[in-house]
C-alpha cells in the first residue's frame, strides 16, 4: 500500500474545511447529510470540526452493474433522511469521481425541498469528472487513482486506515478482489 495522504494531512486540511463551514453556515439551519458508507470517517471528524450549530442524516446511493470505479445506474435511499424542508444542507461524501452520484443525490435531496443544497468530498478526481458539477467544497484533488483508507474501500475492507492509500495488487488479492 502506497501512502498518497498521510493522516495529519488529512487532519489539517478537514479542519481547514470545517473552519470554512463555519464562516459560511452561521446562523443557518445546516444539515450535514453523510453518504453512506464512504463519508462515515469523514464525517464524525468533520463534525467536530465545525463550531456552528447543526444536524446530521444520513443517505445511501448504491450503484449497480458497474465496474470498480464506473458505476452503472444508480438508486437513492433515502429512507434515513429527516425533514430537510428548508434547511441548509450540505451533501458529503468521500470522493466525487464521474460525479453521477453527487447528480443522483442532489436530485434526490432537493425532493424534501431544502433552502440551500451544496456538496462536500474530501477527494475530487477532476480528470474524470464528466457531469457539469463540481463539488463546493473539497479537501484534495488526485489523479486517476483507485484510492482507500479513511472510510473508502475496496471489496468493504480497508475503510478503517487512518490514512489514503493507493493499494497494490497483493492489497486487493488480499481483500478477495
Ligand atoms: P462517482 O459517481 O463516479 O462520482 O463515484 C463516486 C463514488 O464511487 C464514491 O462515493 C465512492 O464510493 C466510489 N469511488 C470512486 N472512486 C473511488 C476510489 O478511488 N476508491 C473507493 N471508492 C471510489
Ligand atoms: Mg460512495
Amino acid at each position: 500500500m502506497r501512502v498518497l495522504i498521510s493522516e495529519g494531512k488529512i487532519r489539517d486540511r478537514v479542519r481547514e474545511l470545517g473552519t470554512q463551514l463555519s464562516s459560511e453556515y452561521s446562523g443557518r439551519p445546516l444539515t450535514i447529510l453523510g453518504v453512506l458508507t464512504g463519508s462515515v470517517v469523514l464525517l464524525a471528524d468533520l463534525i467536530r470540526a465545525t463550531s456552528v450549530p447543526l444536524r446530521v442524516a444520513l443517505i445511501s446511493a448504491s450503484s449497480y452493474g458497474g465496474t470498480r470505479t464506473s458505476p452503472g445506474s444508480l438508486s437513492v435511499n433515502s429512507s434515513l433522511v429527516p425533514d430537510l424542508k428548508g434547511r441548509d444542507v450540505v451533501i458529503l461524501d468521500d470522493i466525487f469521481d464521474t460525479g453521477h452520484t453527487m447528480v443522483s443525490l442532489y436530485e434526490a435531496v432537493k425532493g424534501f425541498e431544502p433552502n440551500s443544497v451544496k456538496s462536500a468530498v474530501l477527494l475530487w478526481k477532476s480528470d474524470r469528472t464528466t457531469v457539469d458539477l463540481t463539488p463546493d467544497y473539497f479537501g484534495f484533488s488526485i489523479p486517476d487513482e483507485f484510492v482507500v483508507g479513511y472510510g473508502m474501500d475496496y471489496n468493504d475492507e480497508f475503510r478503517h486506515l487512518p490514512y489514503i492509500g493507493i493499494p497494490d495488487n497483493d492489497d486487493l488479492i488480499a481483500a478477495g478482489g
